[in-house]
């Protein structure tokens, strides 16, 4: 009786509190506690930390860290357990940043792979075997997109929903282990990330939290650099922090909110020139993903993306780009079609997706009335899905961690923009002429 009584007051008052914060009728939960792990003294040479990521056709990278500064960059791999058929040998680095070293980090290629392939295999030559499975090379594929993660029970309760789903590739819209200058946080996030990591490739790309600079001192992003590498050679691109990669028959594009973007940046050159070489009859769909959102009706961050959409979004558009994943803004918003501030059939849907569960907890205040263009957005932690389920349909949903995997919060049919009349497809005449003439 008395436990029902104070499980009924404490639900009152949380249910107040919810109201308070939120203005609705769903009790927004508080943020959890950063995880605490403790030290696993393993041997030196054993692998730790293992993730995986495309790395061009048909090719896996492989990433992993030792304590041991002797221990080969080589991956053992083949599509039965205990039995490999061929190795790979990569190469590794390492960092110091203040008074931390980093261990040996290791990056190996591996391939050419098989498509929707299970294979085992083992890092350095030690320690346990992992799997991982390969994407499909045609539709159906499906994407799991959660961003701004950190390491807090939050995070856990993201990932371990995201393990339900059955999904070939994560995307992560910057913002990974809000390390914060503590470069041991790296490491734990490595190991809270890495049954994951290691059996489906995680596509990133930078947040504020990743820049880590010092003024005189250290440039930024010397640690996710050198931990997260991605396919950034294999796409043409002179940076980490700006790359693109095919998925079936989806192009994405990862761009860099914290690097510069103006019309005579690198980043502008490469983007173009990348867009341009776009078949969209081999990927009909367009995908792009950056940390800092350009359509946002949340009071946090707001205009901090401008910038970077006065100076890009006329490309996007041109190209006709069907969907944008950002992160940055701790909480879920989904608009419509919309170009120049406004709703516009032939521009992409913009979904921010910063929710996945860091220590900064979320961000409860939004503009009010909502812009016309926004149709869904709401302050709680979760994970998204996205199928793809041929050329022309794409099934989007949002899953807060407060309900069942199952639950979808928002879901919504989208569908492309080749053959809807837009600017699209084929390496399109005025595609062409919009994109060179910018
Ligand atoms: C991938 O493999 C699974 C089972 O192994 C199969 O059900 C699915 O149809 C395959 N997907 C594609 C796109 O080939
Ligand atoms: C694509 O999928 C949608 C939804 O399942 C379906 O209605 C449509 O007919 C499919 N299109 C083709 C060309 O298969």
């Amino acid at each position: 009786m008395m436990k029902l009584l104070l499980r009924h007051l404490l639900s009152t008052t949380l249910f107040i509190a919810g109201t308070v914060f939120a203005g609705g009728d769903y009790i927004r939960p508080p943020p959890r506690k950063t995880l605490s792990f403790p030290w696993d003294q393993k041997p030196s040479s054993q692998p730790q930390q293992v993730h995986i990521s495309l790395a061009g056709d048909k090719h896996m990278r492989v990433t992993w860290v030792t304590n041991d500064g002797a221990s080969p960059s080589i991956v053992e791999y083949g599509t039965s357990p205990e039995k490999y058929s061929a190795t790979a040998q990569g190469e590794s680095t390492k960092y110091s940043y203040l008074l931390y070293s980093s261990g040996k980090i290791h990056h190996t290629v591996i391939g050419p792979l098989q498509e929707n392939t299970t294979y085992f295999y083992k890092c350095g030559g030690e320690g346990p075997e992992f799997q991982l499975k390969t994407p499909p090379s045609k539709f159906p594929v499906t994407f799991a997109v959660a961003g701004d993660l950190g390491q807090t029970g939050w995070t856990k309760s993201t990932l371990d929903h995201i393990d339900q789903c059955k999904y070939d590739v994560h995307l992560l819209p910057g913002d990974l282990s809000y390390a914060d200058y503590l470069q041991h946080r790296w490491d734990t996030f490595g190991q809270l990330v890495q049954p994951l990591a290691s059996s489906r490739p995680w596509m990133v790309t930078q947040g504020n939290h990743e820049k880590e600079s010092i003024p005189f001192l250290k440039d930024g992003f010397v640690s996710y650099n050198s931990r997260w590498k991605m396919p950034f050679e294999e796409s043409g691109s002179a940076s980490n922090l700006y790359y693109s990669f095919d998925v079936a028959g989806v192009h994405f594009v990862m761009l860099g909110s914290y690097t510069p973007y103006d019309e005579y940046s690198d980043q502008y050159s490469w983007l173009k020139a990348d867009l341009l070489k776009v078949d969209r009859r081999r990927t009909p769909w367009l995908v792009v993903l950056f940390h800092v959102p350009w359509y946002n009706s949340n009071r946090a961050h707001q205009g901090e993306g401008d910038d970077m959409m006065s100076s890009m979004e006329h490309l996007l558009y041109a190209a006709g780009v069907d969907i944008v994943f950002t992160g940055h803004v701790h909480a879920y918003e989904r608009t419509k079609r919309v170009y120049n501030g406004k709703s516009d059939r032939c521009g992409a849907v913009h979904i921010t997706i910063g929710d996945g569960g860091n220590r900064e907890g979320l961000a409860h205040w939004y503009k009010q009335p909502p812009p016309e263009w926004s149709v869904f957005r709401e302050a709680s932690f979760g994970h998204g899905e996205l199928k793809m389920v041929n050329s022309t349909h794409a099934y989007w949903s949002w899953h807060r961690n407060e309900d069942d995997e199952s639950v979808q919060s928002d879901q919504v049919w989208l569908t492309s923009l080749i053959g809807s009349g837009c600017n699209t497809g084929g390496g399109s005449h005025d595609m062409r002429r919009i994109l060179m003439a910018s």
